[in-house]
This record gives structure tokens, C-alpha cells and sequence, in this order.
């Protein structure tokens, strides 16, 4: 029930701290410590390579995904759209495992996969937030994301305890192979739960930023490098199935290999800049943009912010800023889709769950 709360997509948005703190508990055992079915985690070790398998909002996770099973456990992932995975399935590895995200757990495209890779005798692990759901039930091992039931057509709680779960799998991959993943998880995954809390209270202030920037827009970019431009890919993705806004989202540097030809006087331009390391190079598009007339609005994080920037986010573990910087992403759509007029629980041709191919 959505109670006092005017749509769904709100409330699953405010829900997003609590949910992450169920997460925290949902995978501590009795000492305090990261766990997982054995099982399943003899699964993931048993792997060579993971092939990630999902659509949407799920495949942006996933793509974080990678670089958690990769940076903090070093086994080789690949990412792949489940529809396109079908047809032009790649060159697998001699150990593959492939890991199904899906929300509802009923996505068409993800299942046909998932019935290719079982006939080749593969294993499969779901991550979904369905216990039940006909991913759950085919594959051989299920991961729960504990967000409650995901009610608003637009994903939002679901995308930040995917990545939760993603980031708790790889470490356990890590410890298994005896990888110090150099920070504590547990205590991180807290401290990102603040910071999404903290970001949420900061609502009327994305909605003037929503309709600053885009009140009288066609169109939108989102920019980032490294885990920042898998954030801005769900950040266009979220603005554009409930405003009608087109967005589009890409990495920094390709901006001068195509999309820089669309900027106009006015054009609103996202960048996400929570990258330590790359948050100087997304800092020179934002004034290649800007000579060009774009309207830019920086998010960047506590400690690496620099004067101007319009949404600094609290400062966490720089692995787990897609938790955090997604959050004001999710409500200047909210707030754009509300502005005009739109439909934000149930946008215009699009379904929950999309359960044919
Ligand atoms: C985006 C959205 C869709 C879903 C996609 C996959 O907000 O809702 O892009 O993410 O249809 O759905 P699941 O995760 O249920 O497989």
C-alpha cells in the first residue's frame, strides 16, 4: 500500500536506506559475518568467468556488478542484454556461470536464456527480488534482494539492492579465494545507507534542480566515467520512460566522437563526477559542454567536490557510490515526471514485467 504517499515510485524510493539495511542483516551470520547458502557460494568459486544475463535497470546493475566480481574478486565478468544474448551468444569459457538479475524474475528475455544455457548443461544463479518467480525456480541457485514487493513500473529500489547484493557476492568470492577486498563491507554498506537517507531528505531540493534543468526540455545527457557511467546509463534510462524526456546516457569520453553535436544553448547535461581518479577528465567535458551552451549540473562527492558543483553526495567508499548518486537521479525524474503531467507509476507503453520476447 502506498499510504500517504502521493505514488509508489516515492515511496520505493524512501524505502531504499531500510532496504539496504535489510540487506546488511539478511546476508550477516550469527558472528557478524558475510554469508551465503554454500551452495551457492561453491557456485560462484566454481566459476572460471560469470556471464551476467538481464534487461533494463537490471542490466545497469549488473554492468556495477562486473566491476565488483572483477576489482574486489578477480573473476573475469561479462555483462550481457538478455535479448541480444539469445542470438549472439559470445565464445564461453570452459567454467561459466551465468547470473540471471531480474526484479521480478519473469522477464521473457532473461528466461529464454536462461533455458539455452540449462541445455548446455551450464549453472545459474538468479538474483531477483521474487522468491518463486520462474527465474527462481529454473535456475539452480537463487539470491534474494529482500526490497519488498517493487510496485511503480520504474525501478528504483530494486537497482540499489541489486547492487548491494552484487557487491556482498563479490566479496564473498573474494574471501573464498583468500582476496583482502581492503575495506569492511558491512560497515560501508551502513555508511552508504546513511548517505541515500540523507539524500532523500534533500528532495525539495531535486525538485527545484528538476525544474531548473529540465522544465522546458526535449532532451537530457548523463555523463560519468568508470562505475559513474554505468549510473548515468540508468539515470537516462529512469528520466526517459517516465518524463518522455529523451536521455541519453554515455561515457565522458566519447562525448567528442558523436553526441558533442547535440548540445544547443540550454541543453541540460548530467555529470556524475564521484570518480576520484577520472573526476578531472568528466570535469573538462562538462566545459567542452559549456562552451557550447549546455547547462550543467555536476553531482560529485564529499572530498572531491569543487565550487559550483550542484549536488556533492556524502562521502562513501568510492566502490559504492552508485548506491548514493543514483538517488538524486531517481527523483529529478520523479520530479520531472510530475511536473508534466505524467503518469509516474505506470508511464505509457511499458510493463512491470515484460514477459514476452
Ligand atoms: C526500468 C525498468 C525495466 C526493467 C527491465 C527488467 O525502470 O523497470 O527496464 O528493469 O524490464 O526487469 P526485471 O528486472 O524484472 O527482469
Amino acid at each position: 500500500e502506498k499510504g500517504t504517499y502521493p505514488h509508489y515510485m516515492l515511496k520505493e524510493i524512501d524505502e531504499q536506506p531500510a532496504v539496504l539495511r535489510k540487506i546488511i542483516q539478511a546476508y550477516q551470520d550469527e558472528n557478524g559475518n558475510l554469508s551465503l547458502e554454500q551452495e551457492t557460494l561453491e557456485a560462484i568459486n566454481g566459476a572460471d568467468r560469470i556471464y551476467v544475463i538481464a534487461a533494463g535497470t537490471s542490466y545497469h546493475a549488473g554492468l556495477v556488478g562486473k566491476e565488483y566480481f572483477e576489482k574486489l574478486a578477480g573473476v573475469p565478468t561479462e555483462v550481457h542484454i538478455s535479448s541480444e544474448f539469445g542470438y549472439n551468444m559470445p565464445l564461453l569459457s570452459e567454467k561459466p556461470l551465468f547470473v540471471f538479475i531480474s526484479q521480478s524474475g519473469e522477464t521473457a528475455d532473461s528466461r529464454q536464456v536462461l533455458v539455452k544455457v540449462k541445455e548446455l548443461g551450464h549453472p545459474s544463479l538468479t538474483v531477483t527480488n521474487v522468491p518463486g518467480s520462474t527465474l527462481s525456480r529454473e535456475a539452480d541457485h537463487t539470491v534474494l534482494l529482500h526490497a519488498g514487493p517493487e510496485i511503480a513500473v520504474a525501478s528504483t529500489k530494486a537497482y540499489t539492492a541489486q547492487v548491494a547484493v552484487l557487491a556482498i557476492l563479490a566479496s564473498l568470492a573474494a574471501e573464498a579465494k583468500g582476496k583482502e577486498i581492503g575495506f569492511d563491507l558491512i560497515q560501508e554498506l551502513g555508511i552508504a545507507a546513511n548517505a541515500v537517507q540523507t539524500m532523500i531528505v534533500r528532495k525539495e531540493e531535486m525538485e527545484g534542480l528538476s525544474f531548473d534543468f529540465l522544465e522546458l526540455s526535449r532532451n537530457a545527457f548523463f555523463i560519468g566515467r568508470g562505475l559513474d557511467y554505468h549510473v548515468s546509463l540508468e539515470g537516462a534510462l529512469k528520466l526517459k520512460e517516465i518524463s518522455y524526456i529523451q536521455a541519453e546516457g554515455f561515457a565522458g569520453g566519447e562525448l567528442k566522437h558523436g553526441t558533442i553535436a547535440l548540445i544547443e544553448e540550454g541543453t541540460p547535461v548530467f555529470a556524475l563526477a564521484t570518480q576520484e581518479a577520472v573526476s578531472p577528465n568528466i570535469r573538462g567535458n562538462v566545459k567542452e559542454v559549456g562552451a557550447r551552451g549546455a547547462k550543467s549540473c555536476i553531482i560529485s562527492m564529499e572530498g572531491i567536490e569543487e565550487e559550483g558543483d550542484r549536488i556533492v553526495i556524502p562521502a562513501v567508499h568510492p566502490m559504492l557510490t552508485p548506491l548514493v548518486s543514483v538517488i538524486p537521479l531517481q527523483l529529478i525524474s520523479y520530479y520531472a515526471a510530475l511536473h508534466r503531467g505524467c503518469d509516474v507509476d505506470k508511464p505509457r507503453n511499458l510493463a512491470k514485467s515484460v514477459t514476452v520476447e
